[in-house]
């Protein structure tokens, strides 16, 4: 296979090739790209040095695959132009998601909907991937009504400037600012931008996206995303009201039969996930599984997943696996 990494300097870049290598992903030649102020940069990738190319380049080098990295724009602008040359794109900005013409695809769930036709394939929101992981198996079994959902998450969902930012803020350091105020010591309730409702573009993502994966519009979700300190790896206070009754055991054990899922539960050790044990793992972590004790068939629990493995570059490589298993590319 051919495949060009798109946005391959980036954060999520990194990782992408971090996971290429570990998963010996059969690649035949790979192609490094990224803005034209890279252009001619030297990478390393399993031990080879490898130079930037830009993206025309990269087009006119027909790829069997292009996993894009590099923000909305790049993808809108992009992404069709390897299409038209016979490329699959996996994309992991927003800027397809919600196209009716894409499919949004965490591959544990509903990668079978692919088909050789899909040219642009969309890789869905990083709290949404860990979120669906988890809610899917009970979803099938009891039939979800309402989800609400508070997220806690790291700064690398931002991109490198907030890392920074907050590297600067504990170093005691003045720097370049990602948010709009200090992130050390302080939760921001600002994910994304603000949309006319009140509600932040992040928390729309959450709310919308399951309901495409999961194929199915008879349940909601609500959503408040906050940014807090940790350096990587998101986590999820969730809430999850059901048609039917569960087991809080039998809950556990769908949970672990889901594949990438691990639940890690057991308060008499003070066993529960949290984003310094997700760290650079592909599994989704689930813990603190309880029952609601206000409310009829009501679930509360708590999802940690890194963000840049399994909600972005992971994903993104495993629908790669997929298509080129599938005899798709
Ligand atoms: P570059 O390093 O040349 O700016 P992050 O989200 O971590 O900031 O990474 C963004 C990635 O997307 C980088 O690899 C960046 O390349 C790439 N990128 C940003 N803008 C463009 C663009 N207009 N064309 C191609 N790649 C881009």
């Amino acid at each position: 296979m051919k495949v060009a990494v798109i946005g391959a300097t980036g954060m999520v870049g990194d990782v992408m090739l971090k996971v290429l290598a570990e998963r010996n992903f059969p690649l035949t030649e790979l192609l490094l790209v990224a803005s034209e102020r890279s252009v001619g940069k030297k990478m390393t990738f399993k031990g080879n040095e490898y130079t930037v190319i830009g993206l025309a380049d990269a087009v006119a080098a027909r790829p069997n695959i292009a996993i894009f990295s590099a923000g909305g724009d790049t993808s809108l602008k992009w992404a069709p132009k390897f299409a038209e040359v016979g490329t699959t794109v996996v994309d992991n900005s927003s800027a397809w998601r919600m196209d009716p013409t894409k499919k949004l695809v965490v591959p544990e769930i509903n990668a079978h909907e692919l088909t050789a036709e899909d040219k642009i394939i969309a890789n869905p929101n990083c709290s949404t991937i860990q979120l669906v992981m988890a809610l899917h198996p009970l979803h099938k079994k009891y039939k979800m009504k309402r989800v609400v959902v508070s997220t806690y998450q790291s700064v690398s969902g931002t991109g490198v400037k907030a890392v920074k930012q907050l590297e600067n803020e504990i170093a005691g350091v003045q720097g370049e600012m990602a948010y709009p105020y200090p992130i050390g010591r302080n939760a921001l309730p600002h994910c994304d931008v603000f949309l006319e409702n009140g509600y932040t573009k992040e928390e729309m993502k959450l709310a919308r996206e399951p309901q495409k994966i999961l194929d199915d519009r008879t349940f909601s979700v609500s959503a408040t995303a906050v940014r807090i300190p940790t350096a990587g790896g998101h986590s999820e206070s969730v809430n999850v009201e059901f048609e039917n009754d569960f087991e809080l055991n039998e809950v556990r054990k769908l949970l672990n039969e889901m594949p990438g899922v691990t639940v890690q539960d057991n308060p008499d050790t003070n066993t529960y996930p949290m984003p310094i044990y997700a760290h650079d793992k592909d599994e989704v972590f689930v813990g603190r599984i309880r029952r609601d004790e206000t409310q009829r068939n009501t679930l509360n629990m708590w999802i940690v997943a890194d963000n840049l493995r399994k909600g972005a570059a992971t994903n993104a490589v495993q629908i790669s696996e997929y298509l080129v298993e599938k005899g798709l590319v």
